[in-house]
């Protein structure tokens, strides 16, 4: 069975009957989904490997991939790692709580189940009242995942982790609707120069006007090179039905459309309102304002499962500039997607 509990995340002090129950699940070495600012979570505790490990069974995840650590505090971080750079430090002071995880020097603290016996370890402290509550409540860093089946989109809402999860995990702490909607950035601090394995809620741009140069991994870039987080080379975010990326205009986009609709083919389709409002399509869903990335970003994922219970045969979508916070949603496309078009 799985527990279920709806919180709210603007009267937490409220939900300490709530929290203390899921909390003495994460105690008792179960896996318990609850919401970040990023995405929905999928919490043990990470110094309990058995813990751990069911959420790799839970989410039928590779055992290479490591897990990003949550912690409450900035003072609990020192406790997992050789040292904080000073690099490191100011990315901490200026983005932490908040979508950011750096990659440290592991003190081998935390079960190597968590980092997937890497010498390093990943560290992030949510910004969400749900999130840091259950940290304290528990008394625990927790090892936290996107809380979905693993190659599917990550949950935004607390339904998305129940299509994939119910009856796999101990309980789902509903907190509404997650506000930045793709995960944190991921950055690595072991080197001279902070290095970007995943974009993400915090952009480069933010990143560098705080620490002057940031690097972006070559993988992400070009396809041919290994990418240095784990994660980042599996198949990620694919909805059912094939997505196809479409860049260029309304005209070449409407003429995509219409060629598949001669081929009887059910075309889905995934667009900012701009797009939107000068399509003809049958099945639209919008995502938000190109003036506005981050409105496109939050409402990114839901999107890519809307039409997972609908009978469509392929979606099509709209491509982004890859500036700001378009430099996560187009690496989250570009994952989900099989082609891209371009005009
Ligand atoms: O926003 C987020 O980061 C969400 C919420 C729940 O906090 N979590 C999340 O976790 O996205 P996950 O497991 O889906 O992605 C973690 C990424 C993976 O690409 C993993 O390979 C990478 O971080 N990673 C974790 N530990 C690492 C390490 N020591 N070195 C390099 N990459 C690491
Ligand atoms: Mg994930």
């Amino acid at each position: 069975e799985t527990h279920y509990w709806t919180i709210d995340p603007n009267n937490i002090q409220q939900e300490n009957k709530k929290i203390a129950e899921a909390a003495t699940l994460l105690q008792a070495g179960e896996v318990v989904a609850f919401p970040t600012e990023t995405v929905y979570g999928l919490g043990a505790d990470a110094t309990n490997s058995d813990a751990v490990a069911k959420i790799f069974q839970a989410k039928g995840r590779p055992a290479d991939n490591p897990l990003i650590v949550h912690v409450a505090e900035k003072a609990q971080i020192k406790t997992y790692v050789t040292e904080i750079p000073q690099i490191a430090e100011k990315l901490i002071d200026a983005f932490m709580p908040g979508p950011l995880t750096v990659i440290l020097k592991s003190n081998q603290k935390i079960a190597s189940i968590v980092t997937a016996g890497l010498d390093t370890i990943a560290i992030r402290i949510p910004d969400h009242t749900v999130a840091r509550a259950l940290i304290e409540a528990s008394g625990r860093p927790l090892a936290a995942p996107s809380a979905n089946t693993s190659g599917k989109p990550s949950p935004t809402q607390a339904i998305h982790v129940f299509q994939d999860l119910n009856q796999k995990i101990a309980g789902i702490v509903d907190g509404g609707e997650a506000g930045v909607g793709v995960e944190s950035t991921v950055v690595d601090c072991t080197g001279e120069l902070p290095l970007i394995l995943r974009p993400g809620g915090v952009t480069k741009e933010e990143m560098e006007a705080v620490v002057g140069e940031v690097l972006v991994d070559q993988a992400l870039k070009q396809s041919t090179e290994q990418p240095k987080a784990p994660g980042m080379k599996y198949n990620h975010y694919e909805p059912d039905a094939p997505l196809h990326l479409i860049q260029g205009d309304t005209a070449f986009f409407q003429a995509q459309i219409d060629q598949l609709i001669s081929e009887s083919k059910k075309v889905g389709v995934i667009a900012s309102e701009e797009l939107a409002n000068e399509l003809q399509a049958s099945h639209i869903k919008q995502i938000g304002t190109r003036s506005d990335l981050k409105t496109i970003a939050k409402h990114l994922y839901d999107a890519l499962r809307f039409f997972n219970e609908k009978e469509i045969d392929i979606i099509l979508c709209e491509t982004f500039t890859d500036q700001g916070v378009g430099q996560a949603i187009m690496n989250r496309l570009q994952k989900a997607a099989t082609k891209e078009i371009k005009q």
